[in-house]
């Protein structure tokens, strides 16, 4: 297995703030989905929904995931929200390294992600738009995930704790002990 963690979860699941603390912890580098899909294309993720749809977001999503998973370099990735949806981009993940679901509430979702604003799925109620999104995708992110964080009411530093525990415990990556509980679930 190599040395990367896949962070997965919804919109507002805080992937991105949890993803560079890691990478800054592990000292391992650090690439976002959404980022890559941006600088392969010169075009903001809103850009290519609006002007191209969200079928041909989705097509750049996996190029930009295929890509981002290929490096020899030890590598924490988010991945953006919708990625799981496709199967393809599953059996990706799933071959890449440890996939942690940093999971929340809808609630919880719903106050982080505020108006919406830049995210082309949530329209004019996010609230209503992420718990739909959350019933479809549950299942989804719960097939692909080897380490489950509840994230609802833990701080960046302490969700970057449970899944640093949780990534050893599940494939004994080669860092050191956290000092952190181990209570989060872990599937085989
Ligand atoms: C999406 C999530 C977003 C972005 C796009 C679609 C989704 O990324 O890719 O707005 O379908 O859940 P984040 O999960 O990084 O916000």
């Amino acid at each position: 297995m190599p040395d990367r963690i896949l962070l997965v979860g919804m919109m507002g699941a805080g992937k991105t703030t949890v993803g560079r603390l890691l990478a800054d912890r592990l000292g391992w580098g650090y690439l976002d989905s959404d980022a890559q899909v941006t600088r392969a294309t010169g075009r903001s993720v809103p850009e290519i929904f609006s002007e191209d749809g969200e079928l041909a977001f989705r097509k750049e999503e996996t190029k930009a995931l295929t890509a981002a998973v290929s490096g020899a370099e030890p590598m924490v990735v988010s991945v953006a929200g919708g990625a799981v949806l496709s199967e393809a981009n599953r059996a990706l993940l799933a071959r890449a390294g440890i996939v942690v679901w940093l999971r929340a509430r809808p609630e919880t979702l719903t106050k982080r992600v505020g108006d919406g604003a830049g995210r082309p799925l949530l329209g004019d109620d996010p609230g209503a738009a992420l718990a739909a999104l959350y019933e479809v995708r549950r299942p989804l992110y719960e097939s692909v995930a080897a380490v489950t964080v509840d994230v609802d009411d833990l701080s960046p530093e302490a969700v970057a704790d449970r899944v640093l525990s949780g990534a050893r415990l599940g494939v004994g990556l080669g860092f050191g002990r956290t000092d952190s509980d181990d209570s989060e679930d872990r599937r085989p």
